[in-house]
Order: C-alpha cells, then structure tokens, then sequence
C-alpha cells in the first residue's frame, strides 16, 4: 500500500504522472455491474439513494443530481427564476460557471481574487448594483471562500447565493462543511474531482421546492424513472421549459460508493499536501515559490496543490517543463476575464490585479489518493530540477 495514498490500484499508465486520476477500485465496478445486471442502467432508484446521500453529506434538506456540475447551476438559477439579471463570480476561475450564467439567460460579473485564490468580498461589495441578482462564491482549489463575509453582504443586499462546490466536497469553513452556508450548492463529480461519476453534478438546498424544481426542468417526460419501470411512459402538464439533463443509475451508482470513501480520500490529499510542503520548503525559503496557505477559519481538501512562482520563471515555462519529464502539471486557473468570449463582459476600468498576478504565477501539481510514493518523489525531484 501507498504511503500516501489509499493503496487503491491505479488502471492508468504509470510513465506520465497524469495532474489528476480518478480513485476508483473494486466497489465502484462491484456497483456498476449490479446496475448492469439489473437492466436499469438511465435514471433511477440509484441516482435518488445518492442523492439522499449528499443531502445528508452537505446536511440539507434535499439535493437533486444532474449530468454536470455546468448543469446545476444553469439549473439552479433558472430554477430560483434568475433571467436577465447579473450574477457575481470570480474571474479566477474555470470558467464553466460563466457558461452557465449565460445559459440561464444572464450577465456574468467578474470579480477580482483575494490572496488564496477566491471571490475577494472588497472586490465584489462595489460591483453589486440594482440588476445584480446572484453570487457564485466558488471554493477554489478545495479551499473554502471567505462565507462570512460574503453571505453577509449577500443577505444586506438581498442577494442568492450559490456556493460552488465542485472542487470542495468535504472542506470546511468554521467547523462546518461548505455547501451549507449559501441558499443553494452546487456540485461536480467529473473525472477529475475530489469523488467521480464520470460526468455529474447535484444542487443541494434547504428550499426543497427550488430543488423539485430542478428536479422537473432536468427531465422532459417522468419526473422519477419508476413510471419508466413500470412500463408507462407518462407526460405530466408542467408550465416548466424541461430539456434532458439526467445523471443515470451507473454514474449514481459510483457516486454512492465514492461518497463513502470521501473522508479517506480527503485525509490522503491533505496528507500528501503536508508532505509536498515539507518537500518544498527550501524553494520557498530561497523566495522560487509560495506554498498553498490554508485560511485560519478552514479546512481545504486541496483539490490542487497550486505553487505560486515568485521568482523570474513564468508558470507556462515551469509547466511545460515539468511536462516534458513526464509530470502532469497545469497552469491554473485561466483569468476569465482575459478570455476573448468573455472581454465583453467586463466593466470600462474594472481592475484584476490579484487575479492577473495569480493567473501567470501558478503551477498545479498532481495530488490525489492514488498518487504512489515513487510518484510522488519523481514529482518533488521534477519540480525542483525545473527552477535550477
Ligand atoms: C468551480 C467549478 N464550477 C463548475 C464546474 C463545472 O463542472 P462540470 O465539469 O461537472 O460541468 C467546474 C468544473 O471544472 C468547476 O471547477
């Protein structure tokens, strides 16, 4: 068994550490198959017992499961009934929220970043105005965004807010998981997050009429699969624009088992981050880099393990070093802001500088439970050999 890890076995090559790999073992294909075997592989019985499961994960009175964390909040807003309205997010940050935000027929507003890379409070206080509607607090890297102050300004301004999760599951922030903070979360269970259905995503809420809402908008015909079971396919009246956005039993079925093992899976990666920090605390004492920090008040699941370079070397000239010998690093995240689709959405003067300086400053590095000793090691030696 892995030092560091789960001692879970790996499917995937071993030459190139890839910057992420799904942890799954013999449960998850133990689940799968049984789902296999019962001939009800679309939306079922399974999607709704995972569903049960995260509501009780998040402690929120319902959760709804979708094809994507991209879904959910398209969902979530169309569901609150947020059309033609603006909605704050961090600019640094994958951009999949911004996507959503239009899709749901409203305006992203870019927000710049505080110092761990999350929606800046100072930032976000004076672009809300008369149309602004939302606030996307996204939790970057598995470190959970700065709640309390955001949710205060939020409810003085009377604003929804979502809080993204899709890198976060299982951080805490004041002692309490992330996802219970907002009006509303959302989730993601893409290959490369913290547990994985493959494609999934889920929005979780105490306001159990606006997840039956996603609910409905996320399937055009049944609402539960069992009329499907049964035989009949029944069309109910909705006054709701439906499309089809449903997880399956399989996925669901790999959800359940890797909730299971979510406190595992998040005590490996904090482990390994404490071994990549001893690993390099010389480069941060000669001034090459800035380690990942952890807010006083939280608890991070580092979903990446992000250096900051402050010295000369760019991010894009370390990461395609370290790619050249074999480690699967990334330059994290894009400025979305920068983005020639999103240029238009950006305020005459508004101002990025922590998300500009982060943007060209960061360099993502594998870190999941999966990831072997000798793995590990080759990518202390990589990064290190990269800033000689
Ligand atoms: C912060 C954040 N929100 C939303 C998403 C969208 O999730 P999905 O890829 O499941 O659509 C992602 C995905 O990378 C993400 O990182």
């Amino acid at each position: 068994m892995s030092k560091t890890g789960t001692g879970v076995k790996s499917l995937v090559s071993q030459s190139f550490i890839p910057h992420s790999r799904p942890t799954l073992d013999e449960e998850e294909e133990k689940a799968v198959r049984a789902v296999i075997k019962s001939g009800l592989v679309a939306y079922g019985d399974k999607v709704a017992e995972f569903e049960a499961a995260l509501a009780k994960h998040v402690v929120a009175r319902g959760a709804a499961c979708v094809n994507s964390g991209t879904t959910a909040i398209q969902l979530l807003l169309e569901a609150r009934g947020i059309r033609g309205k603006e909605v704050a997010m961090p600019s640094y940050c994958c951009p999949a929220p911004a996507y959503a935000v239009l899709r749901s027929g409203n305006t992203p507003r870019f927000v710049d970043c505080d110092e761990y890379g999350n929606l800046s409070p100072e930032s976000l206080a004076p672009l809300i105005r008369k149309n602004t509607a939302a606030v996307i607090a996204v939790h970057n890297n598995g470190t959970p965004a700065r709640l309390r102050e955001i949710k205060k300004l939020c409810s003085e301004e009377g604003l929804f807010l979502i809080e993204d999760c899709a890198q976060a599951i299982g951080a805490e922030y004041d002692g309490k998981r992330v996802g219970a903070f907002g009006d509303a979360s959302v989730f993601s269970f893409y290959a490369t997050k913290i547990i994985c259905t493959g494609e999934g995503g889920a929005v979780a809420s105490n306001d159990e009429e606006l997840v039956e809402r996603v609910r409905e908008t996320r399937s055009c015909d049944w609402k539960r699969a069992d009329a499907m079971r049964k035989g009949s396919f029944s069309v109910r009246e909705s006054d709701v624009l439906k499309a089809n956005y449903k997880m399956t039993d399989l996925q669901a079925a790999m959800g359940i088992e890797q909730l299971k093992k979510l406190g595992s899976f998040i005590a490996a990666r904090r482990r390994l981050a404490g071994e990549y920090a001893a690993g390099f605390a010389e480069l941060e004492k000669k001034g090459i880099v800035e380690l990942p920090r952890e807010p006083a008040d939280a608890k991070s699941v580092f979903h990446h393990y992000v250096l900051h370079l402050t010295g000369k070397k760019s991010a894009e000239s370390v990461v395609a070093k370290l790619l050249r010998g074999g480690v699967g690093a990334s330059v994290l995240f894009p400025a979305i802001h920068e983005l020639a689709f999103f240029k238009k959405f950006v305020l005459p003067g508004q101002r990025f500088e922590k998300t500009e300086r982060l943007t060209r400053a960061s360099v993502s590095l594998p870190l999941y439970p999966s990831l072997s000793d000798d793995e590990f090691e080759r990518v202390v030696e990589a990064v290190s050999n990269a800033f000689e």
